[in-house]
């Protein structure tokens, strides 16, 4: 049913009637799907609940638009980002656009769905802006970090599942420490997968956050376990383009302190507890979506 979600997209986009705009957004891939999926998986196949979920995938494409131009990363889905090809006036119109008709449509839907996913959007830039604050020094405070990545992914998650409850009449609370569950481990996950993966397999920039000033939590928990010398090192690369010497030394000093298993078993946490939610509700689809997330390599 996942088709009938791209169909509703398409149509949103005919709808603003722009041959640019079109033009634009016939040259962006597609995504996993997975917060249109998460709600389809809730709510069933109803009209609401597809066009629900193309509003989300259309902001959740807005948030990449500019989350490209703000990390100055010029791949995205394995493809040139259009910030790349068209440069950053572009995409971030390009956003503001598919923003806009996303929260125009909301209005067709219900209020309630309308003021969760909003609200979200709100969280999500809020957490987009302090991941840019945050870069600027080397943040070693972990809290900080939960919070910001809870606000600039897990709060849209948790809005998808929510609106999905709301839509099919079940009890938002549940799907919604789900969807946040999930959206918390997802992006442990991308920050790991920053430092595990390849760029080809990840479709995007490879070791690409520490160099833009992002101490995630591998590099916070490596902080954490280094000797002064070797702490102050991994101060003094922070923001560098990296040598491949250097990116070896962060790597060997990640893999000698274990961090990445530590902060892998901290997102499977998570996602267990978002599993055991699930399965006491007989909800074995969403619990299959967590484990899927948890196995991914992009
Ligand atoms: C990418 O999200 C941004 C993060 C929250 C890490 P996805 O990995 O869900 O992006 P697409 O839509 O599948 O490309
Ligand atoms: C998540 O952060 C982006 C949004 C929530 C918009 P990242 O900057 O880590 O996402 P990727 O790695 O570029 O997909
Ligand atoms: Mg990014
Ligand atoms: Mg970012
Ligand atoms: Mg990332």
């Amino acid at each position: 049913m996942i088709s009938a979600v791209e169909r509703k997209i398409e149509q949103f986009i005919i709808e603003l009637d722009d041959a640019e705009v079109m033009s634009l957004y016939n040259q962006l891939p597609f995504g996993k799907r997975l917060r249109a999926k998460l709600i389809l998986k809730i709510a069933g196949n109803s009209l609401s609940a597809i066009k629900t979920a193309g509003v989300v995938e259309m902001i959740h494409t807005a948030s990449l638009l500019h989350d490209d131009v703000i990390d100055d990363a010029y791949t995205r889905r394995s493809k040139p980002s259009i910030n790349a090809i068209y440069g950053d006036k572009t995409a971030i119109m390009l956003g503001d656009i598919l923003y806009s008709k996303g929260f125009l449509e909301l209005n067709n839907i219900s209020l309630e769905v309308s003021k969760m996913v909003s609200n979200a959007v709100i969280q999500l830039s809020l957490g987009e802006l302090k991941d840019v604050s945050l870069s600027k020094a080397f943040n070693i405070d972990r809290d900080i970090y939960l919070k910001m990545i809870y606000q600039k992914t897990a709060s849209l998650m948790e809005a998808s599942a929510g609106a999905g409850a709301l839509l099919a009449n079940k009890p938002p609370k549940p799907y919604m420490t789900y969807g946040c569950n999930l959206g918390i481990a997802f992006q442990m996950i991308d920050d790991i997968l920053d430092i595990t993966a390849d760029s080809t397999t990840l479709g995007k920039p490879a070791l690409h956050d520490f160099e833009e000033g992002k101490t995630t939590l591998p590099y916070i928990y490596l902080y954490e376990k280094l000797d002064k010398e070797d702490k102050a090192k991994l101060k003094s690369l922070h923001t560098k383009k990296l040598s491949t010497d250097e990116q070896n030394w962060i790597k060997s000093k990640m893999s000698e302190h274990q961090v990445i298993e530590q902060s892998y078993g901290e997102a499977k946490l998570l996602i267990e507890e978002a599993i055991s939610l699930m399965n006491d509700r007989g909800e074995s689809g969403l619990s299959k979506i967590a484990i899927d997330m948890i196995d991914r390599s992009f």
